[in-house]
């Protein structure tokens, strides 16, 4: 058993670290279907969706595409609103209309990019998705740094400074982890140890016993693995949203997300109560739910608003504005919050 305290001793080890974690990869490995027969596409699709959401959220989602749309040309002529239908409950939403502009781009263009700089020209590719699809499909030596490859490297490597966010840290590990491609076929390697962060070196109770490196983990032999690495606690921020839920007999209204709210657009939700002018009071509450959203913690109150006379001029002047019927409820989009929020209050007896 060896200790590396730094990060210059990992890769003077790097030819016995790659041959302890990719022999443990070879052999336990999920098998994913974006693993099987792999394909451009199946990474890309994989990718974007794998962005900030666990593997096992995506299963389901990732199937029903390749069903419904196996391959860029199809992608690049489906309809948005069937895009954004397939995308519905998996959340950040702004992936499915850039993975729907990169395959219409994708088509376009005659020589299609390998490079990671060239992937990052197209829609939705950050540092990250571009190492990942680049290495999986093109052999680039570029590697991905994401939150579990930072907790990794910071382990292994029994990094003590504190950094004073994720991006900071993504930064700080990015020349160590290109370090320790050489020499091994570059997506093998950054699945490998993708595969270690998800199933392993967990955040709190990391498997260290069964860890094909924890010879090579610093943490590991200074017995505190956990409290590394070392990030600067997020500020959180309460947010409290105010809604309406109005009902004129059996047709709902509902809110289409606008181009100025990037992250709402193809989207519908329960109206704001400030946008319809409404000021709810306290017997007309239904629900309230708190949800944590990056750096937030949102208190959404929902309220029972009457279909005035009023309310309905305002909404005839509010192209926005949009009544849909109950029965119809399932042809629009819905985050996974508010199809969940609009279900429980259409069965609640009123
Ligand atoms: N997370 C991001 N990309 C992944 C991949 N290709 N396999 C497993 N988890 C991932």
């Amino acid at each position: 058993m060896f200790f590396v305290a730094n990060p210059e001793k990992l890769i003077s080890a790097r030819p016995a670290f790659q041959v302890a974690l990719h022999g443990w990869y070879a052999v336990h490995q999920r098998k994913l279907p974006w693993r099987e027969a792999p394909s451009l596409y199946k990474t890309v699709v994989s990718e974007f969706m794998l962005q900030q959401t666990q593997v096992v959220t995506v299963l389901p989602y990732f199937v029903r595409w390749l069903r419904e749309l196996p391959d860029f040309a199809t992608l690049a002529t489906a309809p948005e609103a069937r895009v954004m239908k397939l995308w519905e409950g998996l959340g950040y939403y702004s992936r499915a209309r850039n993975l729907h502009r990169l395959a219409q781009a994708w088509v376009a263009t005659p020589t299609p990019p390998r490079t990671p700089a060239e992937w990052r020209e197209l829609p939705g590719i950050g540092p990250y998705t571009a190492a990942a699809i680049t290495s999986i499909s093109f052999d680039e030596p570029a590697a991905v740094v994401d939150g579990n490859v930072v907790r990794i490297l910071a382990r292994l490597t029994g990094e003590q400074r504190q950094f004073r966010d994720g991006t900071e840290a993504v930064k700080h590990f990015t020349p160590l982890a290109d370090a320790l491609i050489p020499g091994a076929p570059p997506g093998t390697h950054n699945q490998a140890m993708m595969e270690l962060g998800a199933t392993v070196c967990f955040r709190q109770k990391p498997l260290c016993l069964t860890c094909p490196v924890a010879a090579f983990c610093a943490a590991r032999g200074a017995g505190e693995p956990e409290k590394l690495p070392r990030l600067r606690p997020k500020p959180i921020e309460a947010k409290f949203v105010i809604r309406a839920f109005c009902l004129d007999r059996d047709r709902l209204l509902l809110r289409r997300g606008q181009a100025s709210a990037k992250r709402l657009v193809g989207l519908h939700e329960l109206p704001e109560a400030a946008d319809l002018d409404v000021k709810p009071v306290a017997k007309d509450l239904l629900l309230t739910k708190r949800r944590a959203f990056t750096r937030f913690q949102i208190t959404e109150s929902i309220y029972a608003v009457k279909p005035t006379s009023a309310l309905f001029k305002q909404i005839a002047k509010d192209e926005t504005l949009e009544w849909v019927p109950l029965k119809q409820l399932d042809l629009v989009t819905l985050s996974g919050p508010h199809r969940r929020w609009i279900h429980d209050l259409v069965q609640a007896p009123r």
